[in-house]
């Protein structure tokens, strides 16, 4: 499963121009984090590709879930169910078909910029389950350097002691925009639709299987977890879509 991930994400990266390095999608894990419960963050959902975890998202509406492009570009709606509800991506809430999936249309698989994807829902019985919706920033709304947000999801932990079975935290500081645009210069840089977050000395990070999840600020979705070199490597934050860049994209589409 693993090696479908990893390989999705260099095949979307397949294309790419020779300018620059290609943007590094490999290797990962919710890196230095702490085991949770469905109930510290209910907006958290597993989107399942052919019945497997592939990628995270966030329920911003019943009838809407927000994750990264590379979750959903180029894939069928029939082949994406999401569990809504469960700690466990593999048990437990309930599976919901997507209907439908609307990834931004200005998407660059060789740049990895606006990756963004809204996926609608069929309808869906909410009884019994802890779920949420995100809140969402406002277009243009920035995050102060340093502000300590959180990431979550059922990526790889590169720790055996680690179970990826559960869903998992861990916190994080806004990275200065212009201080992530040099440490992945030889990547291009970061472009204004992506917001990077980690600590000087590394440590903690989102990784593979994260991607599409949830990066927030209490409880307003800033960011989309996107790319990154390595996982949690010093030097080298955590890349993530930043959800303010596309606000009025998102009302357009979902309404919300
Ligand atoms: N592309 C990866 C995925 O599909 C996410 C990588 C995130 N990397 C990071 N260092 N934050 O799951």
């Amino acid at each position: 499963m693993y090696r479908l991930i990893v390989l999705s994400c260099l095949l979307a990266l397949a294309q790419s121009s020779a300018r620059f390095m290609q943007k590094p999608m490999l290797d990962g894990r919710i890196v230095g984090g702490e085991a949770i419960t469905i109930d510290e963050n209910p907006i958290q959902i597993s989107l399942q590709r052919s019945g497997s975890h592939s990628c995270g998202g966030s329920l911003i509406s019943e009838r809407y879930v927000l994750t990264a492009a590379h979750c959903a570009v180029g894939v069928k709606a029939s082949s994406l169910t999401i569990r809504i509800g469960s700690s466990f991506y593999a048990s437990g809430g309930r599976k919901v078909q997507v209907t439908k999936t609307n990834c931004h249309p200005q998407y660059n698989a060789a740049t990895i910029d606006y990756d963004f994807c809204v996926l609608e829902l069929e309808d869906w019985d909410p009884t019994g389950l802890t779920y949420g919706f995100a809140k969402l920033p406002e277009a243009g709304q920035d995050v102060a350097d340093g502000t300590l947000l959180r990431v979550t999801g059922w990526g790889n932990t590169q720790n055996s002691y680690e179970s990826r079975s559960q869903l998992r935290s861990t916190i994080v500081p806004k990275t200065n925009q212009d201080e992530c645009s040099r440490a992945y210069k030889s990547y291009g840089g970061v472009t204004p639709r992506m917001i990077c977050a980690g600590l000087k000395e590394g440590g903690k990070d989102a990784c593979q299987g994260d991607s599409g999840g949830p990066l927030m600020e209490d409880d307003i979705l800033v960011g989309i977890v996107s790319w990154g070199y390595g996982c949690a490597v010093a030097n080298y934050p955590g890349v993530h879509s930043r959800v303010a860049s596309v606000r009025d994209w998102i009302k357009s589409v979902s309404g919300i």
